[in-house]
């Protein structure tokens, strides 16, 4: 496989987030899908460990919020937590959605030929064993695709050493640091990563930032824009991707 150097950017500019933001339950493949028919073409997601180490979209460390269980997600195996439904906390008409396995989520991005964040959301404690276990099962099921065909995906995390376990185990998967409030050693730490991008809070990126980032060599991406007069002024600062909700506001240009 590639290294991160030569591996081609995977993602373009829209990127919806936890699959379809809040008109599906998030990080279900339903989610994706109402994204699809919005015309977006790339996902961001939430990945972490099952206590038997398959990895799965959740966002919180508890099952509660978003699914019908309960407790520590991590302390369930898959097999107890593909029986969860996933969607009846966000409607009826999603009642019954399982939660989905980063296997599941492959095959219909690969099918499609989408773009993929997957962002390394390790159960406190587990950083760096899910960036090595999702890394390594990445590289599994990407095995033989792109060059041309399905794009890699681009990890991101809050957490450097998630970031350094999935280097790790997948050298040749792209990195981007994730960045929810400013800290001094941003820059440093995603070119010691070998980041490929900087994502931030939008709040925090203007265009000081943007040029920073594009100085390193790196791609200037935020999370999550939901407002027209915000997107147009981070267009205006050249951010080169915009994570949003809004599917059914922003249709996406490229
Ligand atoms: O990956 C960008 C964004 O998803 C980070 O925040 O809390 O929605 O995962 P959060
Ligand atoms: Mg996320």
């Amino acid at each position: 496989m590639n290294t991160s150097s030569n591996t081609p950017w995977p993602l373009p500019f829209w990127i919806a987030h936890r699959g379809a933001g809040k008109l599906a339950p998030e990080n279900t493949l339903a989610a994706f899908r109402l994204g699809a028919t919005h015309g977006y073409r790339a996902f961001e997601c939430d990945v972490k460990l099952s206590s038997d180490g398959v990895p799965f979209l959740l966002h919180d460390s508890s099952l509660r919020r978003t699914s019908t269980g309960s407790g520590l997600a991590s302390a369930q195996s898959w097999s107890e937590l593909s029986r969860l439904d996933a969607g009846s906390w966000h409607s009826r008409a999603h009642a019954g959605e399982p939660l989905a396995s980063l296997e599941a989520v492959a095959h219909f991005v690969q099918a499609n030929r989408f773009g993929l964040n997957l962002e390394l959301k390790p159960t406190p404690g587990q950083e760096r064993l899910t960036g090595q276990v999702v890394g390594r099962e990445v590289l599994r099921l990407w095995q033989g695709q792109g060059q041309g065909q399905a794009l890699l995906p681009l990890f991101s995390s809050f957490e450097p050493v998630a970031l350094e376990g999935a280097r790790k185990t997948a050298p040749g998967v792209p990195r981007g640091l994730l960045l929810d409030s400013p800290r001094e050693s941003w820059l440093d730490e995603a070119q010691s990563l070998g980041c490929v991008a900087v994502i931030t809070n939008y709040r925090l990126m203007d265009a000081a930032r943007v040029q920073a980032i594009h100085a390193a060599g790196m791609k200037a991406l935020v999370y999550t824009a939901n407002d027209e007069s915000v997107v147009a002024w981070l267009r205006a600062n050249g951010v080169d991707g915009i994570i949003t909700d809004a599917v059914d506001r922003f249709v996406p240009d490229h």
